[in-house]
């Protein structure tokens, strides 16, 4: 028998680093993919494409959070080691669209599904956290929320709503991976200190941006996507300002803008990672080329409400 489950990616599109220090965050998970298939085996993870490797016949492990993860199931289920996981991802790595987290998610829902334990969400969510734990510091927990649950989240102080949304069917965001690697950690952390360098100045800016998350809720829940996008160019600006765009960056959004996106803007830690687009379909032809015209390679997505859940186990007819 084989198992196979998906757990989508995710995007920020609003509030990011302002989160940090307590305000509100908006996160969407989107259609792009980890994908895990489970077969009998002795005791092995892999996927070539992501490097990534777990023989527990043979004790080689270069990857700790799923070594967590197939830890705390045994712990949980008495998972045997009897399976041969594979996994195989669409969703862009190191650019902060938690791709370590999908993989977490589609892992464990697998493996539950395989031991022929029905994969309840909840558990899902703690084990890929613990996984998480393992990748980050302090994980927010954004990451594997969306992957698990899927759908638009707000989040603020650990707490994670979901939003009702009137998403209108022809608006679709179109993801502009910069290629640029970076740590979080880092930017995060040049990010803090330049609060505390300015902070009369900074705390300013975090409150705007928090009024502009509660603002950008509002055109979310009543479909006012044109006025959705002016905030996320609104709130790029403010990311601009607290030190995380770079010159690439710049010219993803404005390219975006240029080719008639509502709006555009860094999605994540920034200096680096992807910048996100919000376009209606009429545009995206459009906002493609350009993006193209810059030697990036455009991804178009919508918005994934479903999370993690069990796949066809041939590619061909995922659908
Ligand atoms: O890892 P990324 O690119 O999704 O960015 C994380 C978002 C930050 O707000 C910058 C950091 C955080 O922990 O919330």
């Amino acid at each position: 028998m084989m198992a196979c489950s998906i757990a989508p990616g995710k995007v920020i599109l609003l509030g990011e680093h302002f989160v940090v220090k307590g305000m509100p965050a908006i996160g969407a998970a989107v259609t792009l993919y980890a994908r895990v298939c489970v077969s009998s085996g002795q005791g092995r993870v892999e996927s070539r494409q992501l490097g990534l490797l777990l023989d527990l016949s043979s004790n080689t492990v270069n990857d700790k959070g799923l070594y967590r993860v197939v830890e705390e199931l045994a712990g949980r289920f008495g998972l045997k080691r009897d399976f041969h996981a594979t996994i195989d991802s669409e969703i862009p790595i190191s650019s902060g669209m938690g791709s370590s987290a999908a993989v977490a998610v589609s892992t464990t829902h697998a493996l539950l599904s395989f031991a022929g334990v029905e994969p309840d969400k909840k558990v899902v969510w703690e084990v890929s956290f613990e996984a998480e734990k393992v990748y980050h510091v302090r994980p927010s927990g954004v990451d594997n929320t969306l992957s698990t649950y899927g759908g638009v989240m707000v989040y603020e102080r650990g707490v994670f709503n979901r939003v009702k949304r009137r998403w209108p069917d022809d608006v679709v965001i179109v993801i502009a991976d910069s290629g640029i690697k970076r740590s979080t950690g880092s930017v995060v952390a040049d990010v803090l200190n330049r609060y505390d360098k300015y902070s009369n100045v900074m705390s300013r800016i975090y409150e705007a941006a928090s009024e502009l998350v509660r603002d950008a809720l509002k055109s979310i829940e009543t479909g006012d996507f044109a006025r959705l996008g002016e905030l996320m160019d609104i709130n790029h600006g403010l990311l601009s300002s607290i030190g995380v765009s770079s010159r690439v960056l710049e010219s993803i959004v404005w390219a975006m803008r240029e080719a008639g996106a509502l709006g555009a803007k860094i999605s994540g830690a920034g200096r680096g990672g992807i910048v996100i687009g919000l376009v209606e379909t009429s545009k995206v032809p459009s906002v493609v080329e350009k993006i193209k015209l810059l030697g990036l390679t455009p991804l178009v997505v919508q918005i994934d409400d479903e999370g993690v859940r069990r796949a066809p186990d041939s590619r061909t007819s995922q659908g």
